[in-house]
């Protein structure tokens, strides 16, 4: 869709830089490719709102989920800025939209890393933990009911916010940075997600020392919520073997983490060929296949027709986001293979598995 179609422009700039040298033409290239990163990330942000009432919220793991979105949001954080977080051991499972909360993350942790570009000793913190609101709390936020809540705050040593600028930074459009650096959706979308999560949002700032968002989301601590949910709503497993097959790490490592609580055994892999390669080799242990349908090098569906050249039992599920509808129906004759909408709930999707490993 137009985000995959920016993207791949983009693409094609970089193959022609590589091709045409002369400096003045890379220059020029780059600002192109600059600017239609700039507009795929416009879009991402605008598809996110655009989303906003057709979201799944599914029980998301925080702990991890934070850890894994830190990870990736490392890499546009450069060296000198000393990042730091502090992830509480308390386990903590929330209700919520996966997506919206990665966005949440980056740009809050794009925000700091921005603040503090003129910093002489530059520091990012994030934190999380379990936050048990007092009466001053309730009163200040009268649409918080009660019950627990997580507490992720980013803290950068950076420009602050002039007091009179405090109120506007919300605003869609609102933005201090340069033409080309900044479209001053990053905090509107964050105030929107935030909002659709029932949460809080708290912004402490100083102007020339620093600024602390806070949001606080209804979370519950993962024991007691974990023995709700595998006994009520998910049908476990008995041990057998699940190839899951998805390119973002935090997936997988949310859908990894249900399914062993389940009780399936989980081989994971982050693309069709390593999954293939992988089936190839163990097919007699694998019990069913879940892929991602959009994936680098080989997708899902060119994975099940690989994997039905080999063996036409084995059960697939391909899980597909909004973005890969259209290829549905490429795989509506493959006998054993079912389509899922991501993200899917825990419940239906445990009940799927059984039901195609039953029926194989
Ligand atoms: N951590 C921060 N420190 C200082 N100022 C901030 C911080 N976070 C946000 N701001 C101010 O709020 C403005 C709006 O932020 P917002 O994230 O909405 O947009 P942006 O960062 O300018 O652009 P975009 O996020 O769309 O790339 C920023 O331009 C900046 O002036
Ligand atoms: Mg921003």
């Amino acid at each position: 869709m137009a985000e995959g179609c920016l993207r791949s422009e983009s693409g094609s700039f970089h193959v022609k830089r590589k091709v045409n040298d002369p400096l003045a033409v890379t220059e020029n290239l780059e600002n192109i490719e600059s600017v239609s990163h700039r507009a795929a990330e416009i879009v991402r942000q605008l598809l996110t709102f655009a989303r906003k009432d057709s979201v799944t919220m599914h029980s998301v793991p925080l702990n991890a989920f934070i850890n894994e979105s830190l990870k990736l949001a490392r890499s546009a954080i450069p060296d000198n800025i000393s990042a730091v977080s502090d992830i509480s051991g308390q386990k903590m499972v929330m209700k919520g939209d996966a997506t919206q909360l990665q966005q949440v993350i980056m740009n809050l942790i794009n925000n700091a890393r921005d603040a503090v570009e003129d910093s002489a000793d530059p520091r990012i913190k994030v934190s999380l933990s379990l936050y048990e609101p007092d009466a001053a709390f309730l009163h200040k936020h009268p649409e918080v009911t009660g019950g627990e809540l997580a507490h992720l705050s980013v803290a950068d040593n950076g420009s602050g916010i002039p007091t009179e600028l405090i109120d506007k930074v919300f605003e869609p459009f609102f933005t201090t940075k340069s033409v080309g650096k900044g479209t001053g959706l990053g905090l509107a979308m964050v105030y929107g997600a935030v909002q659709r999560h029932n949460g809080v949002l708290e912004i402490d700032s100083i102007s020339g020392e620093g600024t602390t968002v806070h949001v606080y989301l209804p979370a519950v601590h993962e024991r007691r919520q974990e023995g709700r949910e595998v006994k009520q709503e998910s049908i476990t497993g008995q041990g057998e073997m699940i190839l899951l097959v998805d390119d973002e790490v935090m997936i997988l490592e949310t859908v990894g983490t249900v399914l062993r609580r389940l009780g399936y055994r989980v081989v994971e892999r982050t693309n069709g060929q390593e999954a293939f390669d992988y089936y190839r080799d163990h097919r007699r242990e694998i019990a069913i296949v879940i892929s991602d349908v959009l994936m680098p090098v080989l997708g899902g569906i060119e994975l099940v027709q690989a994997i039905r050249k080999l063996d036409s039992h084995v059960p697939v599920i391909l899980m597909t986001g909004y973005d890969a509808s259209g290829r549905a129906e490429q795989i509506g004759d493959v006998d054993h293979c079912a389509l899922l909408n991501k993200p899917a709930p825990i419940a239906d999707l445990s009940l799927l598995i059984r039901e195609m490993i039953q029926a194989a």
